[in-house]
């Protein structure tokens, strides 16, 4: 018995030893294109499998039926998932074949996850396998949009992709330079609901100052992230120019009007500001004639963008432009409440200028 115990001991002392001569050694091939056995290949998604099984556990998953998070994430989906898994609009470019794993076609892939699982994937990517986590973490509210666009892509045609996804760079429609942006930004395609901000006429100092706050992490956003990979500083000027001179369709007043909340309170608040909770009036930097250029107008933009908006600047999470400290202090103390009925009273407004 003492003799075995010995030998185990001595085994256990040796062999990371061991493990690291044959590591050293240079015998195990860590080419992609022999790929895995196939015991190594099952052993790692059962590991896989099962690690976002458990990691998924208790999550609340958040109602999913929003239409309006469909363009939003199919559009992020053509920028930012299509080039490895393919759409239902184009195959799988050929060089993803020589990844190892290769991704995979999602479409049979989706029914075999939940929700909550299919979160955990895109939220945190998967460990050695080229899938990449969500580039921006707290926003936990565009990860949902697109877990929402998966469960559709079952199913979707081509035709139905691409009115989610909106024209493909190239095809002919509108300027070559903003071709990526309008897919998302075109003012045909937003509505009261939408999650999308409008920019046309918006400040072109304001919309400058987010691009480049994008670029430089400073505003938290993967999707916005991700369209701006490749754009450069002066980039940013001129497309902030172009959306800036162009006009409103405006969503019409009727497509804006709230729900449930209270935009009356909403105007008092933002028109007195609430000094018991050190809540200043919205409209001393907002929607002012003479107000500096690089605060944005709120008016007209949609009841879910401004109240997600808000709940971010409040929760810390949204960062922004030079100036965005002055609005996380401006909110930090509102309700929800507050936003709900902040964001009614701004969105039924009429579009100034
Ligand atoms: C650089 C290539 C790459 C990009 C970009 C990428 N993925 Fe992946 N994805 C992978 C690989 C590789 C796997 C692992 C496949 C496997 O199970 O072996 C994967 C796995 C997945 C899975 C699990 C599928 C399954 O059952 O195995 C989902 C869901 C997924 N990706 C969604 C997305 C979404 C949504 C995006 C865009 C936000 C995205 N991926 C971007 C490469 C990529
Ligand atoms: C995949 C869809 C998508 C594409 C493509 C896209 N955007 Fe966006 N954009 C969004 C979303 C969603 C937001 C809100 C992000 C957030 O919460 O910060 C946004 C926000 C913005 C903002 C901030 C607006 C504000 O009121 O604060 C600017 C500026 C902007 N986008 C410009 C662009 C430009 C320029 C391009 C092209 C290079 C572009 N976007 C491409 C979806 C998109
Ligand atoms: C002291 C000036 C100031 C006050 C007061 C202020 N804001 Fe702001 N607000 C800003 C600035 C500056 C930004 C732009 C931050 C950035 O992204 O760089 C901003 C951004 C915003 C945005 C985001 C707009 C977009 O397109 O993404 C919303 C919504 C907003 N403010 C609403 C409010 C509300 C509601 C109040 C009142 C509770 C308020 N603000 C009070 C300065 C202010």
């Amino acid at each position: 018995m003492f003799v075995r115990w010995k030998y185990l001991i001595a085994a256990a002392v040796v062999a990371p030893f061991v493990g690291l001569f044959v590591a050293w050694s240079g015998l195990i091939g860590i080419g992609a294109s022999s790929g895995h056995w196939s015991i190594t290949d099952w052993f790692l998604h059962y590991t896989m499998r099962s690690s976002i099984r458990t990691a998924a556990l208790g999550k609340t998953v958040p109602p999913l039926d929003s239409p309006e998070m469909l363009p939003m994430a199919a559009g992020h989906y053509e920028q930012g998932c299509a080039m490895c898994h393919g759409s239902p609009a184009r195959a799988r470019p050929a060089v993803v074949f020589g990844m190892l794993p290769v991704p995979p076609e999602l479409a049979p892939q989706v029914p075999t996850w939940t929700n909550a699982q299919l979160f955990q994937i895109v939220q945190h990517g998967v460990r050695f396998t080229g899938m990449p986590a969500w580039a921006a973490e707290h926003r936990e509210d565009e990860v949902w949009a697109m877990v929402a666009f998966l469960r559709q892509l079952p199913g979707m045609d081509a035709a139905r992709y691409r009115q989610l996804a909106g024209p493909a760079p190239g095809e002919p429609a509108g300027q070559a330079a903003v071709l990526g942006c309008q897919s998302c930004h075109a003012e045909d395609r937003l509505n009261g609901r939408s999650l999308i901000p409008s920019l046309a006429g918006q400040s072109p100092d304001y919309l400058r100052d987010s691009l480049v706050a994008y670029l430089e992490g400073e505003r938290h956003s993967g999707i916005m992230q991700t369209a701006v990979n490749g754009l450069k500083v002066d980039d940013a000027g001129r497309l902030a120019a172009y959306f800036a001179g162009l006009p409103r369709n405006g969503i019409a007043a009727a497509d804006r009007k709230p729900r449930g909340a209270d935009a009356a309170a909403g105007e008092q608040l933002a028109l007195r500001g609430r000094p018991e909770n050190q809540i200043p009036a919205c409209s001393t930097c907002h929607e002012k004639a003479d107000g500096n250029p690089a605060f944005p107008r709120l008016s007209g933009q949609s009841v879910p963008y401004l109240a997600q908006q808000l709940r971010l600047f409040r929760d810390g999470y949204r960062g922004g432009g030079p100036f965005s400290h002055l609005m996380t202090r401006a909110a930090d103390n509102l309700t929800d409440k507050d936003i709900e009925d902040l964001a009614a009273y701004y969105a039924g407004r009429e579009a100034v200028r």
